[in-house]
């Protein structure tokens, strides 16, 4: 087995090795510091069911059950602990899965939750042919970058995160939509956190809509966020996963953004997915 770091600012490609068989300790060892050095890690030609799914992903810790989505089903009442991310519809014309075939604008997940998921792991089962692209950006280098005086501007401050929408703008079920972001439901969060691995500051910025950095004026909290989302998900940050069926991708998600773009609705995409638990409080 051996990791192929991406000449971007993150990601990486591990090759070598069949996730469908139990890994020994060594191999999770491998992929853990692989992990560390590179935030984003994809297998490629994998051939997973759900239960390999499960079973791979909980060598790295707690499963963390989907958060709720627009229709308020599970998607997988057999696998609960899998989230589906899809465009499909079943024949009677209910989603298969979140998300659709639009954009889903730059987010980390659930970082509404007080404790948020420290990764995601998403599975590639069917996907359009070149469209449809993951992006992720590293806050660590995003954060080390930034200019002193939005360095200074944010250092002490505080951000709400938005549990009312999920990262297609769909309001959840059991919510209702508000345009005054002061009022955001959702957890707060500095926006400069410790990272918990390395100790380093890195910015921890959820989503962009419906965000808002408490005590500010609403118009002064637009201005500082518009310019600092602008700063951390430049080119030199990101890196793109181009999928092909049997990929398998995992993130760190206190470290990355990501976003996918949009995809043709005649097409179909389907990914299973799983979430690790949040093991350290967020830290400034
Ligand atoms: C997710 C997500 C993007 C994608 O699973 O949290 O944002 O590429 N998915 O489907
Ligand atoms: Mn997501």
């Amino acid at each position: 087995m051996h990791l192929i770091k991406s000449p971007a600012s993150l990601g990486g490609e591990i090759q070598g090795i069949d996730l469908k068989k139990q890994l020994n300790i060594e191999q999770i060892e491998f992929i853990n510091n692989s992990w560390d050095q590179s935030l984003v890690l994809v297998f490629k030609n994998q051939n997973l069911n759900d239960s390999d799914l499960i079973n791979f992903s909980k060598n790295f810790g707690e499963l963390d059950p989907p958060g709720p989505n627009p229709y308020g089903i599970t998607f997988l009442p057999e696998f609960p602990e899998i989230n589906v991310i899809s465009n499909v519809k079943s024949d009677n014309g209910i989603p298969i899965g979140n998300l659709g075939d639009g954009e889903a604008v730059w987010h980390a997940d659930m970082t509404y939750n007080e404790l948020p998921p420290k990764a995601g792991i998403l599975y590639a089962l069917e996907v359009p042919d070149g469209q449809g692209n993951t992006h992720f950006a590293n806050m660590n280098h995003a954060y080390e970058d930034l200019p002193k005086n939005l360095k200074e501007k944010i250092i002490d401050k505080v951000l709400i995160h938005d549990s009312a929408h999920n990262s297609a703008g769909m309001l959840r079920k059991g919510y209702t939509e508000s345009d005054d972001p002061s009022k955001t439901p959702g957890a707060k969060h500095p926006l400069v956190i410790l990272d918990p691995n390395t100790n380093k500051r890195l910015l921890f910025l959820g989503r962009r809509p419906h965000a808002y950095i408490v005590g500010m004026e609403i118009n002064e909290s637009e201005k500082l966020l518009d310019e600092i989302w602008q700063y951390a998900t430049q080119d030199q940050f990101t890196w793109t996963q181009k999928w092909k069926v049997g990929d398998l991708l995992m993130w760190k998600n206190l470290n990355v953004l990501h976003k996918r773009d949009s995809f043709d609705p005649n097409t179909r995409r389907v990914m299973h997915r799983t979430q690790l638990k949040g093991d350290v409080k967020i830290a400034s």
